[in-house]
């Protein structure tokens, strides 16, 4: 059924643009695939298990696709090639990411292989995904990639203490790696017009938020504003570091 809809999908490809988000089953990956089908985007989805996307599975849109994939895959980047083939990608959102909550102290808690499947997931695979998508993106009308950052995860706000969160080696670590690594992508890509952003969506409440503390944005109110900023990001604003107000954050 799934796989008739992504056929679908390709043959109307001229009719609309279209968007691929990662980690789509849950908090700002759903709101932001709820907020691009109302665009009238095509929306190539992905999500990892079937138990815990039953909102994204009951969606009734001919415009949205579905891929399953485990980011924990390493060649998970080519699953999603393979099901896409040349169809172009306007914009590509790299928003799946977890986070190890075990890690107050170093050795405490986090384990090397926590660490290394947060790296894997936040880190690698939203640039292995990209390149491995660049055709698709080159040939399509917007250019566009976002990586979904962590405000949390710059440095220079850590160093300061306008940053009060002493844990998340393993999170804030990876996310660090992510925004560094973007940054090479960008001047990579910068030459085939393709502008890379790194984009930290507010602090929203989600599965990823344990401790709540009444100041979060709902997913939609975040996906909201996410779409504004990534409907204004021009190539000039390549490489940026950007919150939810489209603020430019240090690294
Ligand atoms: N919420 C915030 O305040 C906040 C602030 C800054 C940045 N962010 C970032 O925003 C993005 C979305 O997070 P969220 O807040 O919406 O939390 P969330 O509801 O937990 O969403 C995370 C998504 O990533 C997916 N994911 C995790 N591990 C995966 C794997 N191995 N393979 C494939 N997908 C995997 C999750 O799938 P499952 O449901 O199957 O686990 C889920 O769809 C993340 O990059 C996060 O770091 C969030």
């Amino acid at each position: 059924m799934k796989i008739i809809c992504f056929l679908l999908l390709l043959a109307n490809s001229a009719l609309a643009n279209t968007v691929l988000i990662t980690g789509a089953n849950s908090g700002i990956g759903f709101a932001l695939v709820n907020k691009f089908l109302k665009e009238k985007y095509n929306v190539i989805a992905t999500y990892r298990n079937d138990n815990n996307s039953k909102e994204l599975l009951d969606i009734k849109n001919k415009n949205l696709s579905l891929i399953k994939v485990d980011l924990l895959n390493k060649k998970a980047s080519l699953v999603i090639k393979e099901k896409v083939g040349d169809h172009p990608i306007d914009i590509l959102i790299n928003n799946a990411c977890f986070y190890p909550y075990k890690v107050s102290k170093i050795n405490e808690k986090l384990s090397t292989q926590e660490w290394l499947d947060t790296f894997l997931v936040c880190s690698i695979q939203p640039i292995q995904i990209s390149e491995t998508l660049l055709a698709n993106i080159a040939k399509s009308d917007e250019k566009k990639i976002i990586m979904i950052g962590s405000r949390i995860s710059s440095t220079t706000l850590n160093t300061s203490t306008d940053n009060h969160y002493n844990n998340g080696y393993g999170y804030k670590s990876a996310k660090a790696a992510l925004h560094s690594a973007s940054v090479i992508l960008a001047k990579d890509f910068k030459k085939k017009n393709i502008g890379v952003v790194i984009l930290h969506p507010g602090r929203v409440l989600t599965k990823i938020i344990s401790a709540p503390n009444g100041t979060e944005l709902s997913p939609d109110n975040s996906a909201q504003k996410m779409f504004d900023i990534i409907k204004k990001i021009k190539i000039l604003d390549s490489m940026k570091f950007i919150n939810e107000e489209g603020k430019e954050l240090p690294f």
